[in-house]
């Protein structure tokens, strides 16, 4: 790790700074292996061998390849990995399911051209099992692309055996997810069973040949996210992107369909991972940082499940709820739909008619829905398109396959679309086939709500007009003198006001992002990417580049932004000014050097530069600076997305809460209501937010809990799956709580009897702001005080989400014992 600071900007003591490094490099060190390298070798000829110490190095050193473990020498693998980078990454392994069982195993290339990984008794472990029959003299290299060739030893191509055949759980520039749809086989990504096995784990990213092809992750024959159909540019599901740093490759014939990606520039490092809980994740190396960035993540949110919301539903991610009826259908379990059990699906109010008298309604900004079964020809246009579904019976939907050049090629649906969802940039249009008197409804409800909307804004010019009217009379009846004092008010207020945050000019701050590159990327939050920027000045500066802003205008969004630089804690980023540019928002914020909490606390390396201290220290900052929002400052804000990744750390790896006020700003400032958007982060959400969109301070205080338990034991709630029962981290924590064995939960690096009592009563804390119900959690200046253990602490119950599904529904489980209202709360004593 490298420590990238300027001098004039390290403020840290010296011996800080000694001591971080030596636990660095005690790490470093105590985790590398004592041996001495023996060989470096480029290439292999026959019954030459590399043996345990040896490495493979790639023409330009990008990768490297070797003998390696996971911590147990026990079980050794022969893998290929980034020669450059730290911590080791690992992107392919030979024998996967036969590790050898000390370190004399050898890789040797054959005499029939065959890789093979023998052991000490020259047992064969592993071969390439290469089908291709060796005439030329054979050779192995490791290409500078990560791949492993056996080769042709004078020519260039001609491979008669390549490791990119032979995908494991990354999927790297140049290899391909290929399909040969005459003779098989084929290739896909498969999820290693855990980090340290990389034996065949349940998930696989692969093309599905079924229907019209589409790119979707899978365990076993269950679909759980589709990236979508092929749309000529991109798949359907996914995002456009703002920067291209990628070229898409798609072939679809007869013969094949594959999928591959180069990167545009050589100099960009690139990986996407399948993990081992069915996560995909899209990496970019950071030379500045150091550090593998995810830049795209799926599923990403709700409506990336699967057929969460049933069949001819839609599902959009900024509505409440987020699953709706298609127009002209309704729920087909009518109250399991109200209670957010989408899963039955709608069902059409109106027959269609079929041969005569049937239209279609069309959706835009979609992701198409699933396409295993559909139907498709390429050389139709859009309108042959709609006359073919409406020939056949039971076609309910038509959209065009390819949306280049104004639109080609015909896909059709039948009986049922599911898995279809409003995409959050720019998606496809969809026809949807309704019979023609549910057309004519949905288009008199239209004008409908036009004759409302029309009379709704005449009551309200009426209104003000009225206002007016009263206030100019009351006015008039008024003292002069008191006019005079207004004036004065007013004139006081501006000068404030100017003194207030920056309006930065817009051009300097695309200077200053690069025009917001993606090596100025810090991140992506939840309004929007954040990217670096020094000042002419030196001052370093991180700009948060809005995505929505709810059409909010110029000079109401310059009025939040003065509210919101108002906060003003130890414990929140500050905000020093926004720019505007047309319908461009920029907020800029203070530069943070250590980036932010989830950065440390889940990386197996730098969590150890958070001792226990360190960490209460961290969430008592998170718990003041949470409280200053709720209660202290004079706006009383919800922060509404807490999470570990929007804690960040200045260079005395003080906490500072990020991203506070953006909620409020873009949907109103009422403290407690129900809104129909639903924001935040899967994992962080309480119930009652999640599936009611009813929010309060007490969900707030839920993320705190997360946030928490997330601290004390190094790992993410979402995505954190207890092996033996199935059950997320605050059920994990729940289980082990009962079961009074607390201890377990912490992270490794915690465990130190000394101050067990202490981590048992934020352990403690954490579960009682997780409760299920609202009223059962503290807020957060009991928070304060509990932490501090200044206040007795009642028994939690079962917590919220707990099993990683919701159970809001689920009424009268286990509450026995928990009572209420706080005051009333039986007392035990902290364990
Ligand atoms: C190679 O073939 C042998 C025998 O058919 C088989 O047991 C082994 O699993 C194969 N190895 C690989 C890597 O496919
Ligand atoms: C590739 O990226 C590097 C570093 O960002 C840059 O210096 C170089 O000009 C780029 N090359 C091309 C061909 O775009
Ligand atoms: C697609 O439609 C065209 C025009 O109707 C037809 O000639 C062609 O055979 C169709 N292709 C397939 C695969 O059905
Ligand atoms: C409608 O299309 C389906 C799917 O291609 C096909 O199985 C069915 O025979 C077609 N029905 C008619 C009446 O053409």
């Amino acid at each position: 790790m490298k420590m990238m600071r300027t001098n004039n900007t390290c403020t840290m003591e010296n011996h800080k700074v000694l001591m971080l490094m030596l636990m660095v490099f005690t790490f470093f060190f105590c985790s590398m292996p004592t041996f001495s390298k023996q060989n470096t070798f480029t290439t292999i000829a026959p019954n030459q061998f590399i043996q345990y110490s040896d490495t493979l190095v790639s023409a330009g050193e990008t990768f490297e390849a070797g003998f390696f473990n996971f911590g147990d020498p026990q079980r050794q693998y022969f893998g290929i990995w980034y020669k450059n980078i730290s911590p080791r990454t690992i992107v392919w392994v030979a024998n996967r399911d036969t590790p050898v069982h000390n370190s004399t195993g050898l890789l040797k290339l054959n005499d029939q051209g065959n890789l093979v990984i023998l052991d000490d008794s020259k047992g064969v472990v592993w071969s390439s099992n290469s089908s291709r029959i060796v005439v030329k003299p054979p050779l192995v290299q490791l290409l500078d692309s990560g791949n492993l060739v056996v080769k042709d030893a004078n020519s260039t191509g001609n491979f008669f055996w390549e490791s990119f055949d032979y995908p494991g759980n990354t999927f790297l520039a140049g290899m391909k997810l290929r399909s040969n749809l005459v003779t098989g086989p084929y290739k896909y990504i498969r999820s290693w069973k855990s980090p340290d096995d990389p034996s065949d784990g349940e998930f696989s990213y692969e093309i599905d040949t079924r229907g019209f092809p589409q790119l979707v992750t899978a365990k076993g024959e269950r679909l759980l996210y589709r990236s979508g159909s092929w749309n000529g540019f991109l798949f359907s599901g996914i995002s456009w992107p703002m920067h291209r740093i990628y070229n898409l490759l798609f072939v679809f014939t007869d013969k094949e369909v594959s999928y591959q990606y180069e990167t545009l520039n050589s100099s960009i490092i690139s990986r996407t991972v399948l993990d081992s809980y069915g996560t995909s994740q899209r990496f970019l190396w950071s030379d500045e940082t150091q550090n593998w960035e995810a830049t795209v993540t799926r599923p990403s949110d709700q409506c990336d499940d699967y057929a969460l919301c049933g069949i001819n539903s839609n599902c959009n991610i900024n509505d409440f709820p987020i699953c709706e009826c298609l127009n002209g259908f309704i729920p087909k379990f009518k109250a399991k739909w109200e209670s957010s059990d989408w899963s039955g699906g709608c069902v059409r109010r109106t027959k269609l008619n079929c041969f005569d008298g049937d239209g279609f309604l069309k959706y835009t900004n979609m992701k198409l829905p699933d396409t295993s079964s559909s139907w498709y020809n390429r050389s139709l246009s859009l309108e042959e398109c709609m006359t073919v579904c409406l020939k056949n019976c039971s076609c309910v939907a038509y959209a065009n396959l390819d949306v280049r050049y104004g639109g080609s090629g015909c896909l059709l649906w039948f009986h049922s679309v599911v898995d279809m969802r409003k995409h959050l940039d720019r998606g496809q249009d969809i026809y949807i086939r309704l019979a023609f008197s549910e057309l004519d409804h949905t288009k008199n409800k239209r004008n409908l709500n036009m004759k409302l909307a029309a009379i709704f804004v005449g009551v309200i010019a009426f209104i003000i007009g009225l206002t007016a009217l009263l206030f100019a009379t009351s006015m008039s009846r008024k003292k002069l003198g008191c006019i005079r004092k207004l004036i004065q008010w007013n004139h006081k207020k501006e000068k404030k006001e100017e003194e207030l945050p920056t309006v930065f000019d817009f051009s300097t701050m695309i200077n200053v992002t690069n025009n917001f590159s993606y090596q100025n990327k810090l991140g992506e939050g939840g309004f929007g990417p954040v990217y670096k920027g020094v000042l002419a000045d030196g001052q370093e500066i991180a700009v948060k580049r809005l995505s929505e802003t709810s059409g909010q205008g110029t000079k109401e969004f310059k009025n939040e932004v003065k509210l919101m630089a108002t906060l003003q804690h130890r414990n929140l980023v500050k905000l020093l000014g926004c720019s505007i540019h047309q319908d461009e928002k920029l907020l800029i914020y203070e530069f943070m050097p250590n980036r932010s909490l989830d950065y440390f606390i889940f990386d197996t390396t730098r969590s150890k530069l958070l001792d226990w201290t360190k960490r209460l220290e961290i969430i008592d900052g998170i718990a003041r600076g949470l409280l200053y929002l709720h209660q202290d400052s004079t706006l009383r804000i919800i922060h509404r997305d807490l999470k570990t990744s929007n804690i960040l750390l200045d260079i005395d790896m003080i906490p500072k809460i990020s991203d506070f006020g953006l909620a409020r700003s873009f949907m109103g400032d009422h403290a407690e209501a129900n809104t129909n958007r639903v924001m935040g982060t899967y994992g962080y959400m309480p119930p009652e937010y999640a599936v009611h969109g009813y929010f309060s301070t007490k969900s707030d205080v839920f993320s705190f809990g997360v946030v928490v338990l997330e601290i004390i034991s190094g790992r993410k709630n979402r995505g954190f799956c207890d092996p033996q029962h199935h059950l997320n981290l605050l059920g994990h924590a729940w289980r082990l709580w009962i079961e009074e064995r607390p201890e377990e939960f912490m992270a490794d690096i915690l465990y130190n009897e000394a101050i067990c009592s202490e981590i048992l009563r934020f352990i403690h804390v954490g579960l009682l702001c997780v409760q299920r119900k609202p009223e059962n959690r503290p807020n957060m200046s009991s928070v304060v005080f509990m932490l501090k253990g200044e206040k007795l602490l009642p028994q939690p119950c079962e917590p919220g989400f707990y099993d990683g599904r919701e159970n809001t529904n689920s009424t009268g489980s286990s509450s026995k014992g928990c009572s209420i209202n706080e005051a009333s709360i039986s007392l035990l004593e902290a364990r």
